[in-house]
């Protein structure tokens, strides 16, 4: 607050300010608890923070990018897993995804302490995070925005303007330059057609849309070349944890909008909420005062119930690949003080765990053809829920289902459907693998068993 009251006297004594306060940020860095530190990482310091994580962990931990943003800074992920660099047959991929609108600064700093933490609790043993690591693969993305975040960090004095920094340096809202794809959905149920992977070819239309910001196509490039199964999308201005749909189907500001889906993701938002104890109080007031957060229940919302975002990260991930992705709401100030970032880790900590926790519900499996080749791309349908899934490359699949009785099939061009009654607790997911006869076979067969009865009825008869 007095830096900038100081910026509006005098440039030079501003400067002076900033100064204290990178003396001040030096005192900072022993405010540390089991090796996290919990301040601002600017973009060197991110860096640095992963890095940092990767010498410490490097049996469990790999760094990569998938690209840079419009001014050149790389889109980092801290991948966490068992086998770095690799996808396990049947091991499930998640991803935190933070930071998305640049000024939107606790997520970003929330996902940075989660990769210590998860290092540190695997070097200690903790059987939890043991488990965890060693059935799904993590990847964590501190910073979809870099410069975003740049700008606002750069703003003096603990007071940051509301927007200055949202959006990618060409000014581009990430949360709202994604293919629209719930338009395209929402004709489809009407008109029939497709309910899932609703872009075909997808990288060459991703390439030549020239409305892409690089930050979005780096990310639908990320969505189609990962087997992602879950997701969460990490903002700030409220606290509240939000799922699809996020556009309403009339058009409407408000309106509640489900997805066939309805079920599982509001079970995965209140595995959030219901540990985060300000997000799940019904107490809480809403951050300021004249905001409209009816719609908040449990300290959960659908997206459209609160209000209608066309082109968000969240509904393309649901639409497009076999990724479910929620909407994190962390913090009323986008920008809060840095002393406040161990409180916002305090009161995270366990919702971020168990979200993760939550791939491991439903149904997952194999599905392969009768000599156990594993068939990829086999549509996985759930009678009463109007979205399939996909399997994966080694014929393996997950699907998130909320505990019931299912019917559940597995159908693949050339092959023979097979259906299978199921039933699901809470967790963990039931394993159900599919053999499926490929029709070429079956023909084979019923040429063999046709002759076969040629024969016999050839002898029998005698000519
Ligand atoms: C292990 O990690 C879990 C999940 O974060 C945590 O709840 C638990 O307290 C940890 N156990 C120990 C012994 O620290
Ligand atoms: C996957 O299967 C669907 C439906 O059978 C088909 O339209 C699509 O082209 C297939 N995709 C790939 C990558 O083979
Ligand atoms: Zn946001």
């Amino acid at each position: 607050m007095k830096a900038l009251v100081l910026l509006v006297i005098c440039g030079g004594l501003a400067v002076l300010a900033v100064q204290d306060e990178a003396a001040d940020k030096v005192d900072k860095r022993y405010t540390r608890d089991g090796g996290i530190s919990f301040e601002y990482h600017r973009y060197p310091e991110l860096r640095e923070a992963l890095v940092s994580v990767w010498l410490q962990c490097p049996s469990i931990s790999r760094i990569y990018t998938i690209g840079q943003s419009y001014e050149g800074r790389e889109l980092l992920v801290l991948e966490i897993s068992d086998n770095p660099g690799e996808h396990e047959p049947g091991e499930p991929e998640f991803k935190y995804i933070a930071n998305m609108h640049g000024n939107e600064a606790v997520g970003r700093e929330l996902i940075i302490f989660l990769a210590q933490y998860l290092c540190n609790e695997y070097q200690k043993g903790n059987e939890t995070i043991i488990n965890l690591i060693h059935s799904t693969r993590i990847h964590l993305m501190p910073s979809m925005n870099p410069d975003g975040f740049e700008k606002a960090a750069s703003q003096p004095g603990d007071m940051k303007d509301w927007f200055v920094g949202r959006s990618n340096a060409q000014g581009i809202d990430l949360n709202r330059n994604f293919p629209d794809l719930d338009r395209i959905v929402y004709m489809n149920e009407k008109e029939g057609g497709e309910n899932n992977h609703l872009l075909k070819n997808i990288k060459k239309a991703v390439d030549q849309n020239t409305k892409l910001a690089p930050e979005t196509k780096a990310v639908i490039h990320w969505i189609i070349d990962i087997p992602f199964v879950l997701s969460a999308n990490l903002h700030g201005g409220d606290i509240v944890a939000n799922y699809p749909y996020d556009e309403t189907r009339s058009g409407s500001t408000h309106e509640y909008s489900a997805s066939p889906d309805d079920a599982i993701f509001k079970s995965i938002a209140q595995a959030y909420s219901g540990l985060n104890p300000v997000m799940s109080d019904p107490n809480r007031p809403p951050c300021r005062r004249n905001d409209d957060d009816s719609s908040f229940v449990d300290g959960i919302t659908n997206g459209g119930a609160w209000y209608s975002v066309p082109g968000g990260m969240q509904d393309f991930n649901y639409l497009s690949s076999n990724c479910f992705e929620i909407t994190l709401e962390l913090s009323c100030e986008k920008f809060p003080p840095e002393d406040t970032l161990k409180n916002y880790w305090n009161e995270n900590k366990n919702s971020l765990i168990t979200y993760i926790e939550q791939i491991h519900r439903g149904v997952k499996g194999f599905v392969r053809d009768l000599h156990g080749n594993p068939i990829s791309n086999a549509s996985i349908s759930v009678e009463g829920i109007n979205h399939d899934v996909t399997s994966a490359k080694d014929g393996d699949y997950w699907r998130l289902l909320a505990p019931g009785n299912y019917k559940i099939s597995a159908t693949a061009p050339g092959y023979i459907t097979v259906i299978k009654k199921v039933a699901v607790p809470y967790s963990p997911a039931t394993r159900v693998d599919f053999e499926l006869e490929s029709l070429i076979e079956r023909k084979e067969e019923e040429r063999e068993e046709l002759q076969e009865w040629w024969k016999m009825m050839s002898e029998t008869l005698n000519f």
